[in-house]
């Protein structure tokens, strides 16, 4: 297959440019982001306690009314919206103020079969046809297990949500020499807009109805804090996929050295699992 990273053959002079300018609109971004995110912390913080207040006492109103079914119905969507505030707030949080990774040597294949097992129900009421296929023998490598997986289970329900009637599921890992190891998953879902592909990972971008546009700013920050990348490469009708590169040689030190690997590799069950050659 073609690879849709493929095609990069540039000079090195016109490389250099081009990579200065997409420093400098980073860099742009990244103050626009911080200003963004700084002022949404802001907001979320002030909105926490007031949406707690009204936490507790619809509880109370619960426990103390007598209510017919459908005034029952009507605080059950009270209690689901008070629950979209919080994820909303949390996530806004998480953004703002982002936990710093803590570095330990980890597996990449390990952390994909993770989120695999724990997203296997997900998948296949979704009618997600997956297929996985995970380069053996990579070198273990530096991470936070728990974000890298919070950004595989981001990516894998994006491209879930993004094949609304089901479809197919590509993951993959892949070692390349000079770029470090990589992590593919390729969807063949509705695909990303061009005027929408240098927007979705700003914080609240999103074309869901219930989206809340927060899992690939996210993701995209705890990436970076592990001195990785993100691309992306879509079409829209055809499908998406979105890429993890870990570069050789510029891990993150470990902040506890010697400890083994968090949990234990589990088997992915559901999944079509296939190994390279
Ligand atoms: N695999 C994908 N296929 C198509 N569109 C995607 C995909 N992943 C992300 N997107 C687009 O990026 C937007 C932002 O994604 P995200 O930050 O996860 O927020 P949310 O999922 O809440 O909308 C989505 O609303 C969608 O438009
Ligand atoms: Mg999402």
């Amino acid at each position: 297959m073609l690879s849709p990273f493929a095609g990069r053959a540039h000079t090195r002079a016109g490389e250099a440019t081009t990579e200065a300018r997409k420093l400098e609109q980073r860099l742009q971004q990244s103050e626009r982001l911080k200003a963004l995110g700084t002022l949404a912390a802001g907001i979320a913080h002030e909105i926490r306690n007031p949406l707690a207040t009204i936490n507790f006492n619809t509880q109370m109103l619960r426990r103390e009314l007598e209510l017919l079914p459908a005034q029952q119905e009507m605080l059950e969507d009270v209690f689901e919206q008070i629950r979209k505030m919080d994820r909303i707030i949390q996530q806004v949080l998480h953004f703002a103020r982002p936990r710093d990774p803590q570095f330990v040597p980890g597996s990449l294949n390990e952390v994909v079969r993770h989120c695999l097992d724990m997203s296997k129900m997900y998948l296949i009421k979704a009618h997600a046809e997956v297929s996985v296929d995970l380069q053996p023998d990579l070198p273990p490598t530096v991470m936070d297990f728990n974000q890298i997986c919070q950004v595989l289970m981001n990516l894998i329900i994006n491209s879930v949500e993004a094949m609304p009637g089901g479809g197919k599921l590509r993951i993959s890992t892949s070692l390349d020499q000079e770029q470090g190891q990589i992590f593919d998953i390729h969807d063949s879902g509705i695909g990303i807009l061009d005027e929408d592909k240098g927007r979705i990972f700003d914080p609240f971008f999103t074309r869901k109805p219930e989206g809340t546009g927060m899992g690939l700013s996210i993701s995209r920050q705890i990436i970076e804090k592990h001195g990785a990348l993100m691309e992306l490469a879509s079409i829209p009708g055809e499908g998406t996929t979105f890429r993890l590169i870990f570069p050789v040689g510029t891990s993150p030190r470990p902040a506890v050295p010697d400890q083994p690997p968090e949990p234990s590799a589990k088997t992915v069950q559901g999944v079509k699992t296939k190994k390279k050659k």
